[in-house]
């Protein structure tokens, strides 16, 4: 077997049949000088309500601004607490301190990564009280209302919706979905019984197009998916100043616009979106066959029946994952690690009096996980390298008995 570099993440790859129509679209907008907003970003978030089987879409810059706008416009203020999990890019907890309010963790579920259903149950039934005059819950320890969930739809699948959506409805919660690293991923909901795209099943979603997510701008992009209109009106305003028309400022507000050449980029990529998801899930049913019989050494990714994954990530789960990673790093394999510190004992959040073993589950994930090259060009002779460096290295250390 060759002994050919395999990049962790191909942004050039997926850009190589797309120049002529980026040119164009390059062309239109500077033919146009339509920078900001106007019929490209109109025109994307249309396609993009539709792709998300959600009413309302709105373009912003980032996923971090589509998660701080989401929860202000949901209605999160001040001394609030929003709960979500430890496990996810700090742009989550950003977001949610930044609407100005505290964020709490619940444990994740061992196999998916997402959240626990029933610890979050456990949180709202142990950890706070009902007050039936303000229909809140209360934290007991700190005496503020928890008024919001973010479920985090972690390496492109879907967090355990229906009964995460239950607790918000018995307990008052809005559901912000932070879909950023799961465009296209599906649930099935047993409500409707049927097939629910991520972005269509919480009270809002925010989606980041960092360049190497699924659908990737080329700099930086979000958006917002709502059913809600009046919370898509408010995200609107967020993101421009205020502005409800161009000097008139109806509230304080942000610079958090989606730029036109961005969007048309996004919306030429997005007719490719089922595809290269496609491509992606074929990739990693591969690496599970590849893998199969390997299982005491890796765990493998777990996608429930529930569950189709657009596999944002591949994520392997190693004991000793400093010495794989050194391993695969020295045959010239890229890896990634999603995340190596959960975010309570992350220094930033020091100040929120979390300490080891508060979310083991999480804790115990970070110290393990370790993300394999995945991306849609992939080829099998590529994921057989990766493969076959893996698995070699588990021989190595068994011989060496330092396992
Ligand atoms: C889970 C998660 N949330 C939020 C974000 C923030 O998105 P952005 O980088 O576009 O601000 C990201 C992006 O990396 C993410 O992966």
């Amino acid at each position: 077997m060759s002994d050919e570099k395999v990049p962790f993440l191909d942004l050039v790859a997926v850009h190589r049949g797309l120049q002529n129509e980026f040119v164009d679209i390059l062309k239109t907008v500077l033919g146009t000088a339509g920078f900001i907003g106007g019929p490209m970003v109109q025109g994307f978030e249309e396609d993009f309500a539709k792709f998300c089987e959600s009413r309302f879409c709105v373009g912003v810059g980032s996923g971090t601004d589509a998660l701080r706008f989401a929860l202000m416009a949901a209605g999160i203020r001040s001394g609030d607490i929003v709960v979500t999990v430890p496990n996810t890019f700090i742009a989550t907890t950003e977001a949610i301190s930044q609407a100005g309010a505290r964020c709490d963790f619940v444990d994740i579920e061992e196999r998916t990564y997402t959240m626990d259903p029933g610890k979050l149950r456990q949180y709202l039934e142990k950890d706070c009280s009902w007050d039936s005059g303000t229909k809140r819950a209360f934290h007991k320890r700190t005496g503020h209302p928890v008024t919001a969930v973010v479920p985090v739809h972690l390496y492109g699948q879907m967090a355990d919706m229906d009964p995460i959506l239950d607790l918000a409805t018995q307990y008052n919660l809005k559901v912000i979905e932070d879909a950023c690293q799961a465009q296209g991923a599906e649930y099935f909901s047993k409500k409707g019984n049927r097939w629910r795209k991520a972005g269509s099943m919480g009270h809002a979603a925010a989606f980041s197009f960092y360049p190497g997510k699924n659908l990737g701008a080329c700099g930086e992009a979000g958006a917002i998916t709502t059913d809600d209109e009046q919370l898509a009106q408010t995200c609107r305003l967020l993101r421009d100043h205020g502005q409800s028309k161009k000097y008139f400022h109806d509230i304080e507000g942000y610079n958090g616009r989606l730029d036109a050449i961005q969007a048309g980029f996004l919306r030429a990529k997005l007719r490719h979106l089922e595809k290269w998801n496609g491509q992606r899930r074929d990739i990693a049913h591969r690496y599970n066959t590849l893998f199969a019989g390997a299982e005491e050494d890796v765990t493998l990714p777990h996608e429930p029946e529930w569950c189709r994954s657009v596999y944002h990530l591949y994520v392997l789960r190693v004991a000793d994952r400093v010495q794989l990673q050194k391993r695969l790093d020295e045959a010239g394999i890229g890896t990634g690690i999603h995340y190596p510190i959960a975010l309570h004992l992350t220094k930033a959040y020091e100040g929120l009096g979390f300490r080891v073993g508060d979310f083991p589950v999480a804790e115990k994930a970070a110290s393990q996980v370790l993300s394999l090259p995945m991306f849609p060009e992939l080829t099998s002779r590529q994921q057989e390298r990766v493969v076959t460096e893996v698995l070699k290295s588990f021989v190595v250390v068994s011989g060496s008995g330092s396992r």
